[in-house]
């Protein structure tokens, strides 16, 4: 098609390969924003009904119209993924199709135009290739953030679907999104006030609005000298959903790997790979529904997804009582193994990792 030989001709162009400098702390990467050599920018026009074949833009600023549905209608979604300096020098990204399909979910529930897959690729590659130098270095703790999102960035007045698209790729070098302290664990708080998402509404895409929702939410629960914020289902407030940022999965009195099912969850990434290597393990693994009563005798909480990987969660308070959870051995040997597959120095059974 078109697009194939419009991104092929950008594949001639990609940068070369280069090895991690300038910032010298690299153990000490917070989640935070950091600058980079620029990132990717692909528009989608309604004239061509097509994609353009992107460029490679150092600000990071950027022009708009005042009228973009993102701005009024919050018309955006976004992707996080991941590029790790593996053991052998080389860099790699994790399950990149699982994002791209997952964006593609989103783009047909708002009404925006899907983004090829190996658009999708090739822009990741660019980026990260053109940033190299930011992926951190083997060994030191700290992989590089992928950012790619999608946002209506034509201009409308009535409510309708944008005449204008457009699909970017962002990176920047990040440490643990909890910080050091996640050693000694997360302590999360039942939000009681407030749903995260209806059953049929947008919990389950990766949806801006969703975590604009979330923000008072967790700042009354940071208020509260807790780090994250834990929803349970908006029907019946009685099942557990998911944390903030990340999904809810606990390991049973019998040894079993449990993880709400439900539709308004966002379908983690990071829960899919880590079920499936609970499996390799020889552990049962039910997603299903999960009542908040059948937490408080689990042995193991944590919270997992590609920002948090899996963090143990220490306690989770519900309005005035604290469950505790000691242990955290099962989830522990589940997100060693994950991070040994991702800096390749555990065989990648399953094909998830990808040279860039
Ligand atoms: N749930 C929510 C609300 C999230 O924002 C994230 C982060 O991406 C996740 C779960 C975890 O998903 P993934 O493992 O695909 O990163
Ligand atoms: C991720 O884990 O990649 C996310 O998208 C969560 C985000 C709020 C940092």
């Amino acid at each position: 098609s078109r697009l194939e030989g419009k991104l092929a001709e950008a594949e001639a162009h990609l940068p070369p390969r280069t090895e991690p400098a300038r910032i010298t702390n690299w153990e000490e990467l917070a989640f935070g924003i950091l600058p980079t050599n620029g990132h990717v920018r692909h528009t989608w026009s309604s004239k061509t009904s097509s994609w353009d074949a992107g460029r490679f833009i150092r600000d990071p600023y950027m022009n708009m119209h005042i009228h973009a549905g993102v701005l009024h209608y919050g018309m955006t979604l976004f992707e996080g993924c991941k590029a790790f300096r593996c053991a052998d020098g080389r860099i790699r990204v994790c399950n990149l199709d699982e994002n791209s399909a997952r964006m593609n979910t989103g783009a047909a529930r708002l009404v925006m135009a899907p983004v090829p897959k190996k658009m999708f690729n090739k822009a990741i590659d660019w980026a990260v290739r053109a940033n190299a130098e930011f992926v951190p270095p083997y060994g030191s703790g700290g992989s590089m953030y992928i950012r790619p999102f999608l946002m209506g960035s034509g201009p409308i007045l009535g409510l309708q679907p944008c005449p204008e698209f457009t699909f970017m790729v962002a990176v920047t070098p990040v440490g643990n999104y909890f910080g050091k302290g996640v050693q000694s664990g997360v302590h999360a708080v039942i939000c009681q006030d407030f749903d995260r998402a209806a059953p049929r509404g947008t919990g389950g895409v990766k949806a801006g609005g969703n975590y604009a929702a979330d923000l008072l939410p967790l700042k009354l629960a940071k208020a509260g000298g807790f780090g994250t914020t834990l929803y349970l289902d908006a029907k019946e407030n009685q099942y557990v959903e998911e944390f903030s940022v990340s999904n809810f999965l606990g390991i049973t009195k019998n040894g079993e790997y449990v993880t709400p099912h439900s539709p308004s969850i966002l379908p983690s990434i990071t829960n899919k790979m880590l079920m499936q290597l609970a499996k390799d393990k020889g552990l049962t693994v039910q997603p299903r529904p999960v009542s908040w009563e059948e937490v408080k005798t689990m042995d193991e909480v944590g919270a997992c997804g590609t920002a948090t990987v899996v963090a143990p969660i220490a306690s989770i308070t519900d309005g005035d009582v604290k469950y505790e959870f000691g242990k955290f051995e099962v989830l522990n040997e589940l997100r060693k193994t994950l991070m040994a597959i991702q800096l390749g120095e555990e065989e990648d059974r399953h094909g998830w990792m990808r040279e860039v």
